[in-house]
């Protein structure tokens, strides 16, 4: 738990790879400094990692993080969980043709499944994971009214989905006098991809944040989480190279206004983006692996950048 003068930090803790490609000492060691840290968002799916998983199939994430939840009583008080729903495969290797998606009987289903995993009655957050066009958008808020209705769920968010989808299931949980819609969940970073193109481990045509959906979510208090806010590592790992969507002319620019800010300051350029997503009203998602890389990122949440280095930072497109 936090000292009374810890500040709360707006960073996400990213669990998607916990209890596959991160074990479980490892996994608690980042939780509970998280925790010591001020975190209070923990994200995490269903689905998560089915792609490196031994069964084919999500869950290990959620159970890693059920068992530190059993193993620390007193967390739950401060910590907040989100978690997501639809993307898990019905099948070892059917997905993305076949895949839970987002009808009431398997988000029923699913969030059954996340709290049993979870060992929580409640669940803070829940994400649509990603569209489903084979439902209707009202059929999938209807069950989302229900789970609201009866407080099995305190929020309900959308990843990877067009901003007119959810401005329709915004307006059909209005009508029902139900809970919106009101988080967003979309891969966003510093540097800007070219046009038709996704970054990698982005499957959907809606899931990189837009100035469309930003402006959506700004226009109705709507909150936006970041997945995978540092490229991986790219930004200060050289062993990880910039993904070639992001190659274009603007690139240049805005790695090279990244460079003035970090080295004015002797910072990271990793430290830079967070700290410039969260001086735009963005919280991101942190998804490292080692406790060096948590430090570093949650030191960022203290940087209050100026108005000339956003300025700087914003110019070059
Ligand atoms: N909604 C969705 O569809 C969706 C999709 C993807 C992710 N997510 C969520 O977003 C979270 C974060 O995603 P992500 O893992 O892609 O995010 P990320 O923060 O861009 O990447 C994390 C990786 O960056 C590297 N890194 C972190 N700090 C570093 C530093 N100071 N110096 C050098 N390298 C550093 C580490 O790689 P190494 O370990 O290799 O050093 C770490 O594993 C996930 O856990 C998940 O909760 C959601």
């Amino acid at each position: 738990m936090t000292t009374r003068n810890t500040p709360v930090s707006p960073l996400v803790l990213g669990a998607m790879s916990f209890g596959t490609l991160v074990d479980e000492e490892t996994s608690f060691a980042l939780l509970d400094r998280f925790v010591e840290r001020g975190g209070v968002w923990i994200d995490t799916a269903d689905c998560y990692s089915f792609w490196v998983s031994d069964t084919g199939q999500g869950g290990a994430s959620e159970e890693v993080l059920g068992r530190w939840l059993a193993a620390r009583p007193h967390a739950r008080q401060q910590i907040r969980i989100s978690t997501k729903v639809g993307a898990e495969p019905l099948w070892p290797g059917s997905w993305p043709e076949h895949r839970a998606g987002l009808s009431p009987r398997a988000i029923r289903a699913a969030v059954e499944g996340s709290l049993e995993r979870l060992g929580i009655d409640r669940i803070d957050l829940l994400w649509l994971h990603q569209e489903d066009r084979t439902v209707a958008i009202e059929e999938t808020v209807d069950a989302l009214a229900a789970l609201t209705a009866d407080a099995t769920v305190s929020r309900v968010g959308a990843s990877n989905h067009p901003a007119w989808r959810i401005e329709r299931a915004r307006a059909h949980a209005k009508s029902l006098g139900s809970t919106p819609i009101d988080a967003l969940q979309l891969n966003s970073t510093y540097l800007r991809t070219r046009p038709g193109t996704l970054p990698p481990g982005v499957a959907h045509p809606f899931g990189v944040l837009s100035d469309e959906q930003r402006d959506f979510a700004v226009a109705n208090g709507i909150e936006i989480w970041a997945y995978t806010p540092l490229l991986s590592g790219a930004y200060d790992n050289p062993a990880k190279p910039v993904p070639e969507v992001y190659e274009h002319p603007g690139t240049a620019r805005r790695l090279a206004a990244l460079d003035e800010v970090s080295d004015a300051r002797g910072l990271g350029r990793g430290q830079i983006v967070l700290a410039w997503q969260l001086a735009r009203g963005i919280r991101p998602i942190l998804g490292g692996s080692k406790l060096d890389q948590l430090e570093v990122a949650m030191d960022a949440a203290a940087i209050a950048l100026s108005v000339d280095e956003i300025a700087l930072l914003d110019g070059p497109l």
